[in-house]
C-alpha cells in the first residue's frame, strides 16, 4: 500500500489496496492517520457493494444515522447509506438531488458535528468529450488558519460563531436549535488549529454588532475558498473518498443535467462534542 499526497494543500490518495478484503491493523491505522493529516483521502477503482461500503466507513468510527426527513433516500435495507443523485425513476427522484453547491461543513450546526463524511461514486456524469462532471471542491481550514494575517488571527482566537441549520432552509427546525463553536477550532483529534466558519451554516459572530459580524463573516468566507487552500476532486466511477469536517469545508460544483447521471452513496462518521 502507498499513500501519496495530491500536491494541493490537502488530500492524499491511497494506492494498492482492495477494500473488499480485510485490511491488516497497521494499514488501517496508516489510512486513518492519513485522513487526519491530509483532510481528504481517496482511493480509485473500488466497486463495493452496500455491505462492503458500510464496513469500509466503519474503519473510521461509528456511523451517524440520518434523520427521518431523509428516509426516502436511504438505501433499502442499508439505512447507513444515503443516496445522492439527480436520477429520476418512474417519476421519483432516487436520491437527494442537491449535492450541496455552496461551501459548507457537514453538520456544524450541532454540538457534536460529524467527524468525517464518505462518498462512493457509483455513476459519474461526463461531457460529450469524456470530461467528468460534478467535481467536488475541498478547502483546507488548517492551511487557511495558518495563512491568516497575525492581527486577524489574534482577533479570531477570542471569538465564536453561531451555526444553525435554518440558514438555507426556511422551516425552523426545533430539534436543531443551533450552537456556537470557536472560530479557531483546535482539531479534536490532532489539536491543529482550524478556521471553523462556513457559508452554509454560520449565521453570525457571537458578541459582535450585526454589521461587524456580517463584514467579518464575508471576509472569512472569501478567505476560506482561496485557490491555494483548495483541492478539486475529479470523480471516477468506483472512487471512495472521505473528508474531515473539522479541518475542511467543501462544495459540489454541479454542471451536469440528465441524461448525464450522477449517483453517489454516502455515509457519515460520528464526531465528538466540540465543547
Ligand atoms: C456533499 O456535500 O455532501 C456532497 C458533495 C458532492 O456530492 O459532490
Amino acid at each position: 500500500m502507498e499513500i501519496r499526497p495530491t500536491g494541493a494543500a490537502l488530500g492524499m490518495e491511497v494506492i494498492g489496496v482492495d477494500f473488499r478484503k480485510p485490511l491488516p491493523l497497521q494499514e488501517r491505522e496508516a489510512i486513518r492517520q492519513a485522513l487526519l493529516q491530509s483532510g481528504v483521502l481517496f482511493v480509485r477503482g473500488q466497486l463495493l457493494d452496500e455491505r462492503q461500503f458500510v464496513d469500509f466507513a466503519r474503519l473510521f468510527g461509528e456511523l451517524e444515522s440520518y434523520g427521518s426527513t431523509m428516509n426516502k433516500f436511504l438505501k433499502a435495507g442499508h439505512p447507513d447509506i444515503l443516496v445522492l443523485s439527480n436520477i429520476i425513476e418512474d417519476g421519483n427522484p432516487v436520491g437527494v438531488a442537491d449535492a450541496g453547491e455552496y461551501w459548507h461543513t457537514d453538520r456544524s450546526y450541532v454540538p457534536k458535528p460529524a467527524w468525517s463524511s464518505c462518498l462512493h461514486a457509483i455513476e459519474v456524469p461526463h461531457a460529450d468529450d469524456g470530461t467528468p462532471l460534478g467535481d467536488t471542491e475541498f478547502s483546507s481550514m488548517i492551511a487557511a488558519a495558518k495563512a491568516l494575517p497575525l492581527a486577524l488571527r489574534a482577533r479570531l482566537d477570542k471569538l465564536s460563531a453561531w451555526h444553525e441549520y435554518v440558514f438555507r432552509f426556511t422551516d425552523k427546525n426545533n430539534s436543531m436549535p443551533g450552537v456556537s463553536h470557536p472560530l479557531i477550532l483546535p482539531h479534536p483529534m490532532t489539536k491543529a488549529p482550524c478556521l471553523y466558519v462556513n457559508k452554509g451554516f454560520t449565521h453570525r459572530i457571537v458578541d459582535l454588532p450585526d454589521a461587524e459580524s456580517t463584514a467579518l463573516m464575508e471576509e472569512l468566507f472569501e478567505f476560506a475558498k482561496r485557490p491555494e487552500f483548495v483541492y478539486r476532486h475529479k470523480w471516477q466511477k468506483g472512487d471512495l473518498l472521505l473528508w474531515d469536517n473539522y479541518s475542511t469545508q467543501h462544495r459540489a460544483t454541479g454542471g451536469y443535467a440528465l441524461p448525464q447521471r450522477r449517483l453517489m452513496w454516502r455515509t457519515t462518521i460520528q464526531g465528538v462534542p466540540l465543547q
